[in-house]
């Protein structure tokens, strides 16, 4: 069993909740931030999987775990965790879940983009609200929202998904600014391309005919757990960071927007 990382769990302990916490991107915080000491409530919908999380992280690093099978999308959801984190100090809030909506925007019925917002903003901001307000009052706390490069500027095929990571983005970054005088250290993650399985079961064509650069879920979540309290956002890794340096400083807005459209089909979605 690895030391626990004092610092970080003085900081951001005694308890996280991961939001999305299942499998993929959301499975790796919960696994690195119980190496790091902290007690872990994990939400997602598939409650087997969370089971199953929960006694590998509880028995590799020594935590408590808690699980909580919710649909995010559910207007519940947000009073279901409210109940689970009765009487813990959560001082740390990862949300992780979203619903990506791919495809031609009105090949979609308008619910499933509703579902989309309810999952992507609208919890993140309840959250927010519910988990926050109390690391305002002890003074100490982190807050870190899982946005995507996507947002960087309007996004062929995921237009609405690209606007919700947007906003997870701007929000974060506006936290930041407000809330780090108060000890909470707010951040977005930006995201490029990651290995998770609900990216690969999107991903039709093989990586290797694909020119999107891909990361491990794990080496992303390192690089946004090591940043936080440094930045209000950043971008995982190297080649992501320079292609976003071109596509938002040195490319015209409508010719990253065109960029955007043909990488979106080089990975298969019409
Ligand atoms: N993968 C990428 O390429 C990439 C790129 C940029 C940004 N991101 C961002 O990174 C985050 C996670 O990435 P990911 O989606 O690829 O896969 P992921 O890490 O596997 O996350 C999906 C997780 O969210 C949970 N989830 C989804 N819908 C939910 C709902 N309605 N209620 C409760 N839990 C729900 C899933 O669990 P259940 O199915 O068990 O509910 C799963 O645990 C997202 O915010 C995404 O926008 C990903």
């Amino acid at each position: 069993m690895a030391e626990p990382d004092r610092d970080f769990r003085s900081r951001y302990g005694p308890w996280a909740v991961v939001a999305g916490a299942s499998e993929g991107l959301g499975a790796a915080f919960a696994r690195q931030l119980a190496a790091r000491g902290l007690h872990v409530l994990l939400v997602a919908r598939r409650a087997e999987l969370l089971r199953e999380l929960a006694a590998e992280i509880a028995g590799t690093h020594g935590v408590e775990t808690r699980e909580l099978a919710a649909d995010l999308a559910d207007g519940e959801a947000g009073a279901a965790i409210e109940a689970a984190t009765a009487g813990l100090e959560v001082g740390l809030l990862v949300y992780n879940a979203a619903v990506s909506v791919v495809g031609p925007f009105f090949s979609a019925p308008l619910e499933r983009h509703l579902a989309e917002l309810e999952v992507n903003c609208r919890r993140p901001l309840e959250l927010v609200h519910l988990l926050g307000a109390p690391m305002r009052e002890r003074g100490r706390g982190g807050i870190l929202l899982m946005a995507s490069l996507a947002g960087s500027q309007g996004s062929p095929r995921i237009a609405h998904y690209g606007a919700t990571k947007a906003w997870n983005r701007v929000f974060a970054e506006g936290l930041w600014g407000e809330l780090r005088e108060h000890g909470i250290d707010a951040m977005a993650c930006c995201a490029g391309a990651t290995r998770t399985p609900r990216y690969e079961a999107e991903r039709p064509v093989d990586a290797a005919s694909s020119a999107v650069p891909e990361m491990e879920p794990e080496d992303v979540v390192r690089e946004a757990l090591a940043e936080l309290g440094r930045a209000p956002s950043m971008i995982p890794g190297r080649v992501n960071r320079l292609a976003a340096q071109l596509m938002q400083r040195l490319l015209p807005r409508r010719t990253a927007i065109e960029l955007m459209g043909r990488a979106s089909r080089s990975v298969g979605v019409e």
